[in-house]
């Protein structure tokens, strides 16, 4: 399979997902994948913050492994070890008290959402730019009107502020069942929030009786240098929806409530086939323990400062901020440079997102060393050169 006929046999083959497939990746190791030319590459995105051990990693590999060959689906009319295993670690980790097991994202909100249903309230708010997942629930919390409108009518009742805690404040009342949001807004090219915004959050949500509804989809597990990211700001959310990277390349999703927001889904409300299953688990937990055992989680921090330090040390005047914590990094552009950016870095084999038109995301694996972060800026700095002296004379795409 070389990279340019595949083009066109995806596009005969699947609908939907059959965008360019730009490069066929057949292989990783660690922070490196190969192309099907056999072609090395730096990956800086993990499979969008998914593969927190890298590519292929031991521990990934072997619980797997094992997994399969003992017992991997019993559906959820039987218990099993891991899932009740993963179950308690997750509450440890967050500080949780019950969960809910999915597949993926856009599940974990969607059940969120059905929690936020039980309250009998009608109002959800989410923010501007956020984006919660695909499916018909999630959609409609998205801000992004590029994914939702072409799919309205969808659920009734979600309005979309502004991320100002006077926007919030203006918004709130006692008609409101929930508020959610994402800590650092990933697919709008990891935006922060404004300092003191979670806590003005939680501190309406609560005096209003509402929930507050935490995506940490993309920046859970250990990816931010936290835990989780609202930790960082010393406050306690109702639910935290869960996924990508708690798996390491598994797929599998959780929704973890805190307190009272445990029981308002009652037994029957709300169920899925596959979710929780002991394959699904036992990898997470495997994923889960290995980032705890080798300190991944201060290791995303101190790589995450590395990169951010070193980008600005570069001194490109097409670079203008560096945004989010730990590993998950936006860089701002200058100009509507993003695409033709990442497009030049893959050329020169390195993997990086263009989330916005001028803004580039990296959620590398959470086990980089420092020889990585030295390769990854000097690729960068190779593609931002290549690309922005073209560009600086207008836009490259
Ligand atoms: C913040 C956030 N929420 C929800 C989702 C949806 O997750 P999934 O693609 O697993 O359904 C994503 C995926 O990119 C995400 O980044």
């Amino acid at each position: 399979m070389t990279s340019i006929e595949d083009t066109a046999r995806f596009r005969d083959a699947m609908f939907s997902y059959a965008p360019t497939p730009l490069k066929v990746l057949v292989r990783g190791e660690g922070a490196r994948v190969w192309d099907a030319d056999g072609v090395e590459y730096l990956d800086f995105l993990a499979g969008i913050a998914v593969n927190s051990l890298g590519h292929a990693h031991p521990v990934f590999v072997e619980a797997v492994t094992r997994q399969a060959s003992t017992i991997a689906h019993v559906s959820n009319y039987f218990a099993s070890q891991p899932q009740l295993e993963l179950a308690e670690r997750l509450k440890r980790l967050t500080g949780g008290d019950r969960v809910f097991f999915c597949n993926s994202g856009t599940e974990a909100i969607e059940a969120a959402i059905k929690v936020a249903r039980r309250t009998g309230r009608p109002r959800i708010l989410a923010l501007e730019k956020s984006f919660h997942g695909r499916s018909t629930g999630a959609l409609a919390i998205t801000g992004k009107a590029a994914y939702r409108e072409p799919f309205e009518p969808l659920l009734p009742g979600p309005e979309f502020l502004p991320t100002t805690v006077e926007a919030l404040e203006a918004a709130m009342d006692d008609d409101v069942a929930a508020l959610v949001l994402e800590p650092i807004k990933g697919e709008a090219g990891v935006l922060d929030l404004p300092d003191g915004y979670l806590r003005a959050a939680r501190e309406l949500t609560t005096r209003h009786g509402a929930l507050l509804i935490l995506d940490e989809i993309q920046t859970g597990a250990g990816r931010t240098g936290d835990w989780f990211a609202f930790q960082h700001d010393g406050i306690v959310p109702d639910l935290v929806a869960l996924a990508k990277g708690i798996g390491g390349g598994f797929p599998i999703g959780a929704l973890v409530a805190f307190g009272a927001a445990g029981d308002l889904l009652k037994p029957g409300d709300h169920g899925t086939t596959f979710g929780g299953n002991p394959l699904a688990t036992a990898t997470s937990n495997a994923v889960l323990g290995e980032i705890e055992r080798t300190g991944l989680v201060g290791n995303a921090r101190a790589m995450g400062e590395l990169i951010r330090g070193g980008v600005l040390a570069l001194a490109n005047p097409a670079v203008t901020d560096v945004s989010g914590r730990g590993l998950l990094v936006g860089i701002g552009l200058a100009g509507p440079w993003a695409g033709a950016v990442a497009t030049r870095a893959l050329e020169l084999g390195l993997i990086i997102n263009a989330a916005a038109e001028d803004r580039i995301r990296l959620a590398p694996p959470l086990t980089i060393d420092t020889a990585h972060v030295d390769r990854f800026l000097s690729l960068f700095s190779q593609a931002l050169t290549a690309t922005v002296p073209a560009a600086t004379e207008g836009p490259t795409r």
